[in-house]
């Protein structure tokens, strides 16, 4: 079966995690991700949190399926021409150097415009324009200037980093979205463009909920769904809100049977307002669907901290898994608290390929989060990561180099 993006050449600078999720993505789709790395080095992640001694990295191999690898030595003169060949092959350059590498490398934009006109240039940055936009940026640094950070965590502690990378895989994922916009527009334009995606820009899409809750704050000084309310106090940013839903559905999370020893015996449930009569009947206080004072959204704001740990009374005769198949007969809304291990573990995660099992020649089997994104006509199909340089000479073949040629710019150092 074809594939969506099949065709379109991707010249991959990228490394560590924010740019390789993003390629990954289109190579997934189809493209021919083309990875350049650095002859002996290669991307740093290769070598970062080794579990295996001089094998690639958990780190890499799962950000870099479906690509393939050619080393150059972008700063020798001749490697540099190797590069010009290659952006004149390729539809889209996605580089995340510090601000400044590129250019100081010689591919201006300007100077790329020149070798292909129709060159899409995406990058990942720190920052946008500004104060800090010649700032190197890594994960957390994202997520503590992008709003995150400060808005997570619980209100008597400090602000507190999510597991979920949103400030690398997230913006990745916003960078992809770009670039096939792009590759879109250029049907009609005939033209690249560049792209941006700043980490802050991306974290702070993805936190628009707080700004939301920034304006609702200034405006009515509190926000009744917010644990703060009615007995704690507000200042004047949004605070940190810890386990409750940033929606219009009070939530929490609640200890499940087996809490004590279990560190993730827990559930996640929402007194959603169609199903309170039902929550009520489940957890045995049949009186609060009719008493003015829980009957209604409104009522039950200020006593929220009561409902939940009453229901929690529930929650903890029950295990996670129990507690879900008897919420979900009555539609209400409910998720288990799941380890990475019953993650890795579960069936119907392997079955859809979110989880892969996948073989690597030095490392042997391991596994990996496939494609999220699923498209009935163009399925993903997860392929290992290569090894440092694995494609150089096929690539250089494909650029009309010969196998001399070849030779003579390993010896020069230059791939
Ligand atoms: N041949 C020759 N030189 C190469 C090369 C190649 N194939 N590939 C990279 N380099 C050079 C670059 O030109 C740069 O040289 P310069 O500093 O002399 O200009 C150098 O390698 C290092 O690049 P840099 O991006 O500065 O790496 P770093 O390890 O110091 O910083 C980051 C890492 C992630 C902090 C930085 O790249 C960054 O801020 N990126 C943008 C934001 C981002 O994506 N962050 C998230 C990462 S998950």
């Amino acid at each position: 079966m074809s594939k969506a993006l099949d065709g379109v050449r991707i010249l991959d600078f990228t490394h560590v995690q924010s740019g390789p999720t993003c390629t990954q993505l289109l190579a997934w789709f189809g493209a021919d991700v083309i990875k350049v790395e650095r002859a002996g080095a290669g991307d740093i992640t290769r070598e970062q949190l080794r579990d295996i001694p001089d094998v690639d990295s958990l780190y890499f191999t799962m950000l870099n399926h479906n690509k393939r690898s050619v080393t150059i030595d972008t700063k020798n003169p001749e490697g540099k021409q190797v590069l010009e060949a290659l952006i004149q092959k390729c539809d889209v350059l996605v580089e995340n150097f510090a601000p400044g590498a590129l250019d100081r490398m010689g591919f201006t934009w300007e100077r790329i415009q020149e070798l292909n006109p129709r060159m899409i240039v995406a990058s990942v940055k720190g920052f946008g324009p500004g104060p800090y936009e010649d700032c190197k940026v890594y994960e957390n640094v994202a997520q503590c200037a992008g709003g995150a950070a400060s808005t997570t965590g619980f209100d008597d502690g400090p602000p507190v980093v999510s597991g979920a990378q949103i400030g690398d895989s997230g913006t990745g994922l916003h960078l992809a979205l770009g670039i096939v916009t792009a590759l879109y527009q250029r049907t009609q334009t005939g033209r690249g463009q560049k792209v941006l995606a700043a980490m802050q820009d991306g974290v702070l899409n993805l936190c628009r909920v707080k700004l939301r809750d920034q304006q609702r704050l200034e405006r009515t000084g509190t926000m009744k769904e917010y644990p703060q309310y009615p007995n704690g106090t507000f200042g004047e940013a949004v605070p940190r809100a810890g386990n409750a839903s940033g929606g219009g559905q009070p939530g929490w999370i609640l200890k499940c049977k087996g809490w004590e020893t279990d560190p993730n015996a827990y559930i996640y449930f929402i007194t959603q307002a169609p199903v309170w009569a039902k929550i009520c009947n489940v957890i045995g206080k049949e009186e609060w669907a009719t008493d003015p004072n829980y009957a209604t959204p409104a009522a039950r704001l200020p006593h929220l901290k009561d409902i939940f740990a009453e229901i929690e009374r529930w929650t903890m005769t029950k295990t996670k898994f129990e507690a879900m198949q008897i919420l979900n007969k009555y539609d209400i809304p409910c998720g288990p608290i799941l380890s990475m291990k019953e993650i890795a573990e579960e069936p119907s995660l392997r079955k859809t390929g979110t989880i892969v099992e996948v073989d690597h020649p030095t490392r042997g089997k391991y596994l990996t989060v496939g494609n999220p994104i699923k498209l009935s006509d163009s399925p993903t199909e997860v392929k290992r990561s290569p090894l440092l340089g694995e494609h150089t000479d096929e690539v250089m073949t494909e650029l009309g180099y010969s196998p001399e040629q070849i030779r003579a710019l390993r010896t020069a150092g230059a791939i």
